[in-house]
């Protein structure tokens, strides 16, 4: 009896994790584009609504390297744009490469003393995942913090296929024409906000959801200006000489 009820549980638990789209309780995603004034991407995005209480918010963007239908990319530049509560309840927001939680290459963002601060991180459950220790590289070409929001918009290099450091491979080809993301938010910032290694997060109180993106609508003829562009715009955004 008390086995079966056992077997029973973990069929629930394997069927969801393997459930089609069709029976996912997720909340729709919105498409729609965001045209980068500082560096003319033209990003494809999908926004989350604000939570029941009209709070949080986010909107991720994606541009792909031109011949991501073809050649599987290693890369993409994102736009990250998260709505905080309050100027003192400023949030984290996060990335779920792949499109689930579990064994997906996550990026966590949020903003500390006017900067936005990222980590990267790997879930082995649904628990606070620890810090990744895998080949992705992030470099942000520019950033904004207001008491509303936080903006990011950044390089992701080795973003597409991912390592556990203990032998487990995962990946995702965007020459299979589609590609998953997930998002998550949380009201709350992280605790040791300053040290992105050392960051303990609270749930994703204000949402999460996942979802699939053509990657046809992805691409960027220009790609390959853009991800090199980053330094002539740090110089516009920040006043700061180009590093080389
Ligand atoms: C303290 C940290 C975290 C805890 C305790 C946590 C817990 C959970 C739990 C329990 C679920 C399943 C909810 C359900 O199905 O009803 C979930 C789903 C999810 N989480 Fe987290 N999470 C954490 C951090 C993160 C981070 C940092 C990200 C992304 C950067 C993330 C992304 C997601 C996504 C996309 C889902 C929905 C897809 C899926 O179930 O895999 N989570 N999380
Ligand atoms: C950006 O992409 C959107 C959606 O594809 C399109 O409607 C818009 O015209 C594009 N803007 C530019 C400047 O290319
Ligand atoms: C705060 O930043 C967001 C983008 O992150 C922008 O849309 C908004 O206009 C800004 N608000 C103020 C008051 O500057
Ligand atoms: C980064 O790691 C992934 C996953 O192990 C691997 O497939 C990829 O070849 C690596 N890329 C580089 C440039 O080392």
């Amino acid at each position: 009896m008390n086995s079966l009820r056992r077997l029973t549980a973990s069929a629930v638990v394997l069927s969801t994790l393997f459930s089609t789209p069709c029976c996912a309780q997720y909340p729709d995603m919105v498409l729609g584009s965001y045209l980068d004034p500082a560096t003319g991407a033209n990003f494809t995005t999908w926004t989350a609504k604000p939570d029941s209480s009209g709070s949080g918010g986010v909107t991720f963007g994606v541009v792909l390297p031109a011949d991501a239908a073809e050649t599987d990319a290693t890369e993409y530049i994102g736009y990250l744009s998260c709505a905080s509560t309050s100027a003192d309840r400023t949030g984290w927001c996060g990335i779920a490469h792949g499109g689930h939680m579990i064994q997906g290459l996550l990026l966590v963002a949020w903003p500390h003393k006017g900067q936005v601060l990222t980590s990267f991180r790997w879930a082995t459950d649904y628990f606070m995942p620890g810090v990744y220790q895998g080949n992705s590289t992030i470099t942000q070409i520019s950033s904004s913090v207001n008491d509303t929001g936080y903006e990011l918009i950044y390089r992701c290099e080795n973003c597409f296929a991912w390592e556990d450091g203990e032998g487990y491979l995962g990946s995702m080809k965007s020459s299979s024409g589609e590609l998953g993301f997930g998002y998550a938010q949380a009201a709350d910032g992280p605790e040791d906000a300053g040290c992105p290694a050392g960051i303990t997060l609270q749930y994703h109180t204000q949402g999460y959801s996942t979802w699939v993106g053509a990657v046809d609508g992805l691409t960027a003829p220009d790609y390959s200006a853009l991800a090199d562009g980053y330094r002539r715009s740090l110089c516009r955004v920040r006043g700061v000489k180009p590093q080389v």
